[in-house]
């Protein structure tokens, strides 16, 4: 993947860049650090062995200067610098998306120290035996955008229960179904996959809905696995418990402020 950005790059020799107006500049390695997680010492070590293409040419020194907006591609990836951070990980069961530590080991003990220190929280919360997508931030606004009950952004969960579903459940979480809160749910779609197992979209977040759903039918949730958030979906390459930054795409949805994220069918693909 490095060679296609490594042709014909020339090498450069300067530790710093001319720099338009308003350059905010940035060391290489903290930069790298920051984008990717790694730490500035396993950033130094790989920069020997692949260096980075800052805006074209190929750069190699930690100490070179760069502005935050410009081009970096490292070890074949376009970096893309924020002030926040973005991940989107398989949470694994057992783990809680508290903050505070507890009896139970949290998610954020999944993440590597460098990450760790920034003071980020999960987008809405997943229970301690439920798998798949979490996204996890410090960057308060999207969050909000992502998961405000106004804003309606769909959720699908794959799930399975202890006995068949029945059919009519279907038309059901069509209308809204009493779960005991103030209000009947708001219109979701179950998909029957099999006798057992299914895949539900809702677009609220309330607390245990899934579960509580399935409860107006008779059902017991066996297994709860989330599968996109809006746009975002499960990347299938994590195993349970590993997590990734935000790629290109994802990244580009963050960067647009875009309002409009309700828009079913438009997923990105890891
Ligand atoms: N609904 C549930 O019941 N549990 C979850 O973790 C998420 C949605």
């Amino acid at each position: 993947m490095l060679s296609r950005y490594m042709d014909n790059q020339p090498e450069h020799k300067n530790t710093s860049f001319t720099l338009p107006d308003k350059a905010q500049l940035m060391r290489l390695d903290k930069y790298i650090a920051s984008c990717t997680g790694m730490t500035r010492k396993d950033v130094k070590k790989a920069l020997k062995k692949s260096p980075a293409f800052v805006a074209g040419e190929k750069v190699s020194a930690p100490e070179t200067q760069v502005d935050i907006k410009t081009k970096v591609v490292f070890m074949g990836e376009h970096l893309h610098y924020s002030e926040f951070t973005y991940i989107l990980m398989n949470k694994a069961a057992g783990y809680v998306c508290t903050n505070r530590a507890g009896r139970n080991p949290t998610v954020f003990s999944l993440l590597g120290d460098d990450v760790k220190a920034k003071e980020l929280f999960t987008v809405g919360r997943l229970d301690k035996d439920t798998t798949g997508l979490l996204l996890i931030t410090n960057d308060g606004d999207f969050s909000h955008r992502m998961i405000h009950a106004k804003k309606h952004v769909d959720k699908t969960y794959y799930l399975t229960v202890d006995t068949p579903i029945p059919v009519e459940a279907v038309e059901k979480f069509k209308i809204g179904v009493d779960i005991g809160d103030d209000e009947p749910t708001k219109p979701a779609t179950l998909e029957i996959l099999t006798e057992t197992s299914a895949n539900l979209t809702i677009c609220e977040g309330r607390f245990h809905q899934v579960k509580r759903m399935m409860e107006t039918v008779d059902c017991t949730v066996t297994t709860l696995k989330r599968l996109s958030i809006g746009p975002f979906t499960l990347d299938e390459s994590l195993a349970e418990g590993e997590y990734r930054f935000f790629n290109d795409r994802e990244m580009e949805f963050v960067k647009k402020r875009s309002p409009d994220f309700r828009t079913p069918n438009v997923h990105f693909l890891p």
